[in-house]
């Protein structure tokens, strides 16, 4: 069967329809390209950082967590680089009084109708570019005097190369080794839009791993492929996949080779993680602005400073590519159903219980005993209100992988019945064992229908 067209607007409204992600600040009128999660959206990000966080520090013995402030010193920033050189050209329009990135002029529409490209008719009045710093400013204290300037992080990498001494100290490490961080970044971006493609508001997750400076080409490659292979272990098709790598003159200042693991969404191939070789720039930085030594001393005797490989990806990037490659919409006898194939470690409601009859008592009462058991283990969801139809529709919508079903024959010999919400097949299994059923469901392994 021809595979369904999917655009961001089916994603945008799937995700609102089914409580995932709701536009932000909506009874005030809303606030541009900002959004809250709902109750599957968290749990499809809690599942998402889960997966990232077992493969880069669960599942090894070299790479270490770390939690660091939002709000450094100021100097932080200074040395990064970010003050001096974190901007987007930006320019203005008189006329329509809107702002445009002046490098992406050629993607941007203005707000007139028919919207016209910035600077095509006489009209336009375009100023000239200027450097926009994308940090957001706050002040730290009750008073805005000097040195009370302070920014929101922009990348949680810098949080993470401060800590370097204590890390290598306390957790005492020798290179290779790797830090990993999980949280919120803040950039005042002039054009954010296509969902939560671009955002002001995002979650990072990213990891430096510290290496011998000959080692740091092997380790590259190294993290380009462990990177994509984990997208291809959570289901991402290989199809929708590349790995692009930045020529020298689209590298950021601290990188000596980047590679965007891209994928295939519906504004087309976009970034939707990065990996970079940041050689050591960020420690030599650190090292001068801070007067601290941020260099390994082997026991042999040897100095040097590590030089850093780094995978950092947003999880909203991940929550589009992940609900873009999920979506598909089917008519399965007479019904067109939506549904998520999302991967069952990455699906929010592991399993659905359900009474056939919602009415009827005795049903009800075994339903819930098989919820009460599984959701200690799993993350699982009871729904007894209206017709089975619409209760499995509900379900294939938010991606859940197996719903069991009580229905009569239950009540004779305590047999229930499992759903596969991708290939609608259904079989029967004692209500005793649904729990190991279920424990061994989620670990085999699982491809999507059709991919190559
Ligand atoms: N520490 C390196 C760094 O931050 P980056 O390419 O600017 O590099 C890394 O960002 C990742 O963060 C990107 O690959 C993307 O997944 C995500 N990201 C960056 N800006 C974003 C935004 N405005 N909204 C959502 N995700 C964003």
């Amino acid at each position: 069967m021809a595979e369904a067209i999917v655009t961001m607007d089916k994603i945008v409204s799937l995700a609102r329809r089914r409580g995932f992600v709701f536009p932000s600040s909506e009874i005030y009128g809303g606030l541009g390209s900002t959004y809250d999660y709902g109750h599957y959206g968290v749990l499809l990000k809690n599942n998402i950082r889960s997966r990232w966080f077992e493969a880069m520090v669960q599942d090894r013995d070299d790479i270490v967590a770390i939690d660091s402030a939002v709000i450094l010193h100021p100097r932080v920033w200074e040395a990064s680089g970010h003050v001096g050189g974190f901007t987007d050209p930006l320019i203005d329009c008189r006329t329509c009084k809107l702002r445009f990135r002046a490098d992406k002029l050629e993607d941007a529409n203005c707000g007139r109708k028919p919207s016209k490209r910035p600077g095509e008719t006489p009209e336009c009045d375009l100023t000239e570019p200027r450097q926009f710093n994308l940090m957001f400013e706050t002040t730290v204290g009750a008073l805005q005097e000097e040195g009370s300037r302070a920014f929101l992080r922009p990348e949680t990498a810098q949080g993470i190369f401060i800590n370097f001494k204590n890390v290598l100290q306390l957790a005492r490490r020798r290179p290779p080794f790797g830090i990993a961080q999980i949280g919120k970044s803040f950039r005042n971006e002039i054009t954010p839009g296509n969902f939560l493609f671009r955002v002001r508001e995002f979650e990072q997750m990213e990891m430096e791993y510290f290496v011998p400076p000959g080692e740091a080409e092997q380790w590259y490659r190294y993290w380009i492929d462990e990177r994509l292979n984990w997208y291809l272990r959570y289901g991402l098709r290989r199809s929708r996949l590349r790995v692009r790598e930045h020529g020298p003159e689209e590298r950021s200042h601290y990188s000596r080779g980047t590679s965007d693991i891209e994928y295939e969404y519906p504004i087309g191939w976009s970034e939707l993680e990065g990996v970079a070789n940041r050689g050591d720039f960020d420690l030599t930085q650190h090292a001068q602005h801070s007067a601290t030594k941020l260099e390994y001393v082997a026991p042999d005797g040897e100095r040097y400073i590590p030089h850093v490989i780094e995978p950092a990806v947003s999880i909203e990037r991940i929550v589009v590519a992940l609900l873009v490659d999920a979506y598909d919409e089917e008519v399965v006898g007479e019904r067109e159903r939506t549904v998520l194939r999302l991967h069952p470690e990455m699906a929010p409601v592991t399993a659905a219980v359900l009474p056939l009859v919602g009415k009827s008592d005795e049903m009800v009462s075994k339903a819930r005993g098989l919820y009460e058991d599984l959701r200690r283990r799993h993350s699982v969801e009871y729904d007894d209100n209206g017709a089975i139809g619409r209760r499995y529709r509900r379900q294939d919508e938010i991606g859940t992988p197996w719903a069991f079903t009580v229905d009569e024959q239950t009540l004779v010999d305590d047999t229930v019945t499992v759903r596969d919400r991708d290939s609608l097949e259904q079989e029967r299994l004692p209500i005793g064992a649904v729990r190991d059923w279920l424990d061994d469901a989620r670990e085999r392994e699982w491809t999507k229908n059709g991919d190559g």
